[in-house]
């Protein structure tokens, strides 16, 4: 007999970042991580196991995919088979509503999904920590997919302990993300391969060493609704990621020229009293996070910058659920 199981996730844009793993593996990172969940910026998924299968698959938004997606699919898979003792194939199908490949993490709300649908279709019903765990071997960012809201990855030191966890609801806080399509291409190279660039800068030992008083200045700053500490830690720690992807061996500059542009348009816009900063992922996108009350006016004004060619907007969002 068949078993299937639907799950949705949210993307998540970090405001401490991850990048740099101890073990590649596994996935555990050089340091831990703080992001918010974006509502309506989803991957739905659903998972069929089928005795009748000779293989895994995957559609992604209805494209039949083979090669490394496929690939890092069907570990997960095996993983929830081990874990279940199911032995059977599985389809997989699943859907984005924003564009892949472009410094919005779809990885995130793609593994958090899949770990969810897959070992709820499996039988299983993982607690947040072990799903959270799960995700986190798909992808690192998915591990904070799971839960909901303003969610931190707690580095760890074993498979065990590394997981994220939420510390503030979705409703904690209005913020909202104006997300500045630069650029909707695929990334020329992706953020799996750039962790493993990390600990070729020599800012990378220093960005590390850092990042818990970051993440201890982020997490008071949301618990506070502190939007001006926020705001500075949350660029500081971008721009050194930013500077570490720079001076790694080969570089990796995500940045187009509209990228730096925003970069000191948001800050020009801050300085006139508009609550307004900036992140930057893996992709020359700017994720540029406000109050909602500023939305429309922050968005009119990304849509007048050359080289701005869209903007989403992505309110806080809750856990990854079974729909
Ligand atoms: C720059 O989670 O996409 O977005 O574990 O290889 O899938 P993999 O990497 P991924 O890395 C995210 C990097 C980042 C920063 C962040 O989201 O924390």
């Amino acid at each position: 007999m068949s078993s299937t199981a639907t799950a949705l996730a949210h993307a998540n844009i970090a405001f401490i970042k991850y990048w740099g793993n101890r073990n590649t593996e596994l996935r555990l990172p050089v340091n831990g991580s703080i992001s918010m969940n974006l509502r309506d910026m989803d991957t739905r998924t659903r998972v069929t196991f089928d005795p009748s299968l000779g293989e895994d698959s995957l559609t992604l938004n209805g494209e039949p995919q083979v090669g490394h997606a496929l690939e890092r699919v069907h570990r997960l898979l095996s993983r929830v088979r081990a874990m279940s003792g199911l032995r059977h194939f599985a389809a997989v199908d699943s859907e984005n509503t924003f564009p892949m490949g472009a410094g919005i993490a779809s990885s995130a709300s793609a593994f958090a999904a899949l770990s969810l649908a897959a070992s709820t279709a499996a039988g299983l019903a993982l607690p947040e920590r072990a799903l959270s765990r799960l995700a986190r071997t798909g992808s690192g960012s998915a591990s904070r997919s799971i839960p909901a809201g303003f969610v931190e990855w707690h580095t760890g030191s074993t498979h065990e302990d590394s997981c994220a966890a939420s510390f503030a609801s979705p409703q904690h806080w209005d913020l909202a993300d104006c997300i500045a399509i630069v650029s909707a291409e695929h990334k020329a190279t992706g953020s799996t391969q750039g962790h493993t660039l990390a600990p070729t800068s020599s800012l990378q030992g220093s960005r590390v060493e850092s990042a818990p008083q970051r993440l201890e200045i982020c997490r008071t700053a949301i618990l506070k609704r502190d939007f001006t500490a926020l705001a500075e830690v949350a660029e500081l720690d971008s721009n050194l990621m930013h500077a570490v992807m720079m001076t790694s061996t080969p570089p990796l500059l995500y940045w187009q020229p509209a990228t730096l542009a925003i970069m000191h348009a948001v800050q020009r816009w801050r300085g006139q009293g508009t609550p307004a900063f900036y992140t930057i992922d893996a992709g020359p996108n700017v994720h540029v996070i406000t109050q909602q009350p500023h939305v429309k006016e922050i968005e009119g004004r990304l849509r007048q910058i050359p080289g701005v060619k869209d903007v989403l907007v992505a309110t806080p969002g809750g856990p990854a659920q079974i729909v």
